[in-house]
This record gives C-alpha cells, structure tokens and sequence, in this order.
C-alpha cells in the first residue's frame, strides 16, 4: 500500500466530512481480504467523541468483514470517481477483489489499518464499530466512533470545505438514485437574521 498524500482534519471537524450527506465508499479488510462498496446512507451523530451511523446491508460481504474486524473505513470519492462508486455498489466483493479488478490503490490507515481510497477522494474517516446488535439486526445501521481522518487540501483545509470551479473533480457525489449523482457545488455563507 503506498503512504498517505491526504492531511490530517481533527477529530473535532470529522462530522464536517459527512455533514452534507456524500455517497461514501465503505472499505473494509479481515483476515486477508479486503473490500470495498458505495453506500448513500451515513451520518454524523456525535460531535466529541466523533461518532457516524452507516446502514452497511446484511448481505453484504462488507457487512461481514465490518463485524468480523470491527472497524471500516469511510472514503469520500470526488466527481471523477462516480463510475467507480456506481460499479464497486453493483457487484460483491465476494466474488473477487474490487480493489484488484478496478485497479484501486489503497493506502492504510494510520490506527485500524484499514484499507483507503485517496486517488481521486476528498478524503477519508478510519471508524471503530461501537457494536449496537439491535441496530445493525433490525435497521442495518452501524454505528462507530472516528479514530483518524485525513482529506485532500485541495478540497478540505482548516476545517472547512472548498468548493470551486478548479476542483469539480475532487467534489463530493451525491447518489438521487439509479445511477444519477450531482456533485456539491454552490456553496452559499448563511447569516443569522
Ligand atoms: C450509489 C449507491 C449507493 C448505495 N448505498 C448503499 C447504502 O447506503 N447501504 C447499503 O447497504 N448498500 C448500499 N448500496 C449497495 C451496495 O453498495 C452493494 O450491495 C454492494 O454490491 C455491496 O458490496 P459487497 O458485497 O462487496 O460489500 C449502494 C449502491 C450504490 C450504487
């Protein structure tokens, strides 16, 4: 795996990440396998300690190697990567190595060691699963703690995002459903009235 490029975000802008609902990629790794998938569906849900919910399907071999290892990794691909996040949530992992087959390189993650996207992401969150077996039965939803996040400076700097015109490709998707994304543009400063 080759060694990060991203730079650190404190943990206490980590729920700035997710905050505006991008389409994640979910990485994963257990005892010699490794995997990733597109989810739409994560949140933050704690400012300190930093928590996130993800609804990460049952049948899904992430789903077993999340439990099996406790830990996962959010990657927030940019614009350029929307085929990729639409192909690595149509087929499973257990059928062979998407990192492989896409040609997808991953660094490793500073303190669970789990695989991550940086190549064409914003940036990163490396999760410990706090297990909640009611959720995750009955809703699918699982919850974690965020031990380490890093972004792209181009995109992410001193806790605030970055969007203009010269990083469209860096820019987080968000999934409107079968396959259609739009990306985050067109941010606007509110004031208090
Ligand atoms: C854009 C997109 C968003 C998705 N969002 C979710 C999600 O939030 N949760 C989920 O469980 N599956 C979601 N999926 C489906 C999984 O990515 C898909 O089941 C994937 O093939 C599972 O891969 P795996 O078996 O290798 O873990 C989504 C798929 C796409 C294309």
């Amino acid at each position: 795996m080759s060694p990060s490029r991203f730079e650190p975000v404190r943990l206490e802008h980590a729920s700035r990440l997710i905050n505006h609902g991008p389409t994640v990629l979910v990485t994963s790794a257990h005892g010699g396998r490794r995997n990733l998938m597109a989810a739409a569906w994560s949140m933050p849900v704690e400012f300190t300690p930093p928590r996130i919910a993800v609804v990460i399907d049952k049948s899904t071999f992430t789903r077993e190697l999340v439990s099996a290892s406790g830990a996962f990794g959010l990657c927030l691909p940019g614009l350029a990567l929307a085929d990729l996040t639409y192909s690595v949530g149509q087929r499973s992992g257990r059928d062979g190595d998407k990192f492989e087959r896409y040609g997808i390189e991953a660094v490793t993650g500073p303190v669970l060691g789990m695989p991550l996207v940086e190549r064409g992401c914003a940036a990163w969150l490396e999760c410990r699963l706090i297990p909640e077996r009611h959720t995750e039965d009955a809703y699918d939803t699982c919850f974690a703690e965020v031990v380490a996040a890093a972004a792209d400076p181009r995109i992410f700097a001193n806790g605030h995002w970055l969007f203009d015109e010269d990083n469209a490709d860096l820019q987080t998707i968000h999934h409107l459903g079968a396959g259609l994304f739009v990306r985050s543009a067109g941010a606007v400063q509110a004031q208090a009235l």
